[in-house]
């Protein structure tokens, strides 16, 4: 008995000093194995309890298992921390370095653009209405004097959700659901998401931002509308851009413009940006044809009123001087952080 009792105390002392010398997880598997491993002479200590005499048995087996317990648990506290000191320790870190600029959201410059032409706008009595951006084909097209069979309908031609149902091409339908539930006077700009069947390039994105306007009440005439237009490019692009109104088409006004702004990069010399005319194209705009009026309930003969639609994404490369659109939509933060910082 004294000598089991020896040997196992001699096992106990070697077996903590060897746990404490191991400063790796394999040397500490190493250990495991040779102290408390199934082939461990430990083991074969506890197996021996039984040649012992009867009345030592139980004594020799205890202390053989608290021996065993111990160990376990002295492995178990080792490998805990020599993981814990695989993570560099406080000392490792250098306070002298400049810190870590915080994350700060920024705006889109669409939505900056939206912010501020919606904004003046507003200095000029228009409210902000919204418009599904799954529409349906009567107020995408036909309320808009737009029939299907219209060559102006092809060249819209879209994504149909059903029969008749499309993503809208433009923010124009919102002009005819809000005149459906308001008389006049109306005074609207409308923001948002439109679709088109258009390639991804550098000028054209399948999904872009659009900001529609409308005004109608009794005596509304094209100086109005020129009005209207000039003080918004003044505000926007600064007193010193000149504006351009182009004849143009569309079947929901008449007669109908493009809007040019004197190109900003060259002061209306010709450059890169302009393709050489001095001019850039900003909306498309007109006086609101009688039909439409017809179409939503409105006395033609009494309301007139003017239109507009501009692309966010254009005005915004044109603010910014940004030369892709793509850089609009493609996501990336180091770019989207340069505008709009809170
Ligand atoms: N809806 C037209 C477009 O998307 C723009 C427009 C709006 C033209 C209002 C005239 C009046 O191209």
């Amino acid at each position: 008995m004294e000598e089991f009792l020896s040997s196992l105390r001699r096992l106990e002392e070697s077996g903590v000093a060897a746990i404490a010398d191991a400063t790796t997880e394999e040397e500490i598997e190493r250990v495991r194995i040779e102290y408390v491993g199934r082939k461990a002479p430990l083991n074969q200590l506890l197996r021996s309890v039984r040649d012992l005499p009867q009345e030592e048995r139980p004594r020799a087996g205890a202390e053989a298992n608290r021996v065993k317990q111990r160990l376990l648990e002295l492995l178990d506290a080792r490998a805990a921390e020599v993981s814990a000191a695989a993570v560099p320790e406080a000392a490792e870190l250098d306070p002298t370095l400049p810190g870590r600029e915080r994350w700060r959201g920024a705006r889109h410059p669409c939505t900056l653009v939206t912010e501020e032409v919606c904004g003046i706008f507003r200095e000029l009595g228009f409210s902000r209405a919204r418009g599904p951006e799954a529409e349906t084909t009567w107020y995408n097209f036909t309320a808009l004097n737009t029939p299907l069979d219209h060559p102006a309908a092809d060249e819209q031609d879209t994504f149909y959700l059903s029969d008749e149902t499309v993503l809208r091409t433009h923010t124009s339908p919102v002009q005819a659901r809000v005149m459906e539930k308001h008389q006049p006077p109306v005074r609207i700009v409308v923001p948002g998401v439109v679709y088109r069947r258009d390639p991804y390039d550098a000028s054209h994105a399948p999904a872009f931002e659009q900001i529609e306007g409308l005004a109608v009440d009794e005596g509304i005439d094209f100086v109005d509308f020129k009005a209207a237009i000039s003080y918004f490019v003044h505000r926007f692009f600064g007193e010193e851009t000149r504006t351009r109104f182009r004849p143009s088409f569309f079947p929901f006004t008449e007669p109908s413009a493009e809007v040019d702004v004197s190109c900003a990069l060259c002061a209306g010399e010709g450059c890169s940006a302009c393709k050489g005319t001095g001019w850039i194209e900003i909306m498309g705009a007109g006086m609101v044809d009688p039909a439409v009026f017809d179409n939503v309930g409105y006395d033609s003969e009494r309301y007139t009123g003017f239109a507009f639609g501009m692309g966010v994404g254009r005005i915004a490369m044109l603010r910014y001087a940004i030369p892709d659109i793509r850089l609009l939509y493609d996501s990336d933060v180091r770019f989207l952080s340069q505008f709009g910082r809170a």
